[in-house]
């Protein structure tokens, strides 16, 4: 079985998918981390990340910096998303996620393009997404927490600004798979949003 799990910054989408992961005992894969790995390798190159040329040459990332925490960092993503609208960036990392889905017992993948471009041919695709408001909250807590200082302001306008250029890029735009179900959880909680979304794949796979 793959599962494709697509949508937004700070929609829970990675917590929803590995919990999936966990309840179904398939591997996951975070693609968002993919991107983040050339995003930070292209800075620490000193390279644009405006730049296709210079984005392209940091595909070649070495793997170590997959497990760097570094990429987990707010500015990092909002590298990732600079790079992620290159043709070649994502044409360079396409094979390393469809050989991620292929694998024989399954998969569950999350990204902004799984559904429709990764395994368009997924057994179940989620959108999930939430409102602004609820996204930049969880954001900004997630950030206190970990002891970044950054405003709840400055979030949420970062979160707008990454969901227009995620979704209005030329190549694979965040975007609605036709087949995807969507799942709104601005008004649920980690566990109620990965219950939801575990009866939803349950539902989809009792009428294949
Ligand atoms: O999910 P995330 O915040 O880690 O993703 C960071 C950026 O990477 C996101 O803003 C756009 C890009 N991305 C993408 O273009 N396609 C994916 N499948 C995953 C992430």
């Amino acid at each position: 079985m793959i599962i494709a799990v697509d949508g937004p910054t700070a929609s829970g989408k990675g917590t929803i998918a590995r919990g999936l992961a966990r309840h179904y005992g398939l591997p996951h894969l975070d693609t968002g981390l993919l991107y983040r790995a050339v995003g930070l390798h292209v800075r620490n190159l000193g390279g644009n990340p405006d730049d296709p040329l210079d984005a392209r040459r940091a595909t070649d990332f070495p793997d170590r910096l997959l497990t760097d925490p570094t990429l987990r960092q707010e500015a990092v993503g909002a590298l990732a998303s600079r790079v992620s609208v290159h043709k070649d960036v994502r044409a360079a990392l396409l094979d390393r996620q469809r050989a991620f889905a292929a694998q024989p017992g399954g998969a569950v993948l999350d990204g902004r393009d799984i559904g429709t471009v990764v395994a368009p041919h997924a057994d179940v695709k989620l959108f999930v997404t939430a409102s602004v408001e609820a996204r930049a909250r969880r954001r900004h807590a997630e950030m206190l927490s970990r002891g970044e200082d950054v405003s709840y302001d400055a979030i949420r306008t970062d979160l707008i600004s990454r969901d227009a250029r995620d979704r209005n890029r030329a190549e694979a735009p965040l975007i609605e798979a036709a087949d995807a179900i969507l799942l709104d959880n601005s008004d649920m909680d980690a566990a109620q949003s990965l219950a939801e979304a575990i009866r939803l794949v349950d539902a989809t796979m009792a009428q294949k």
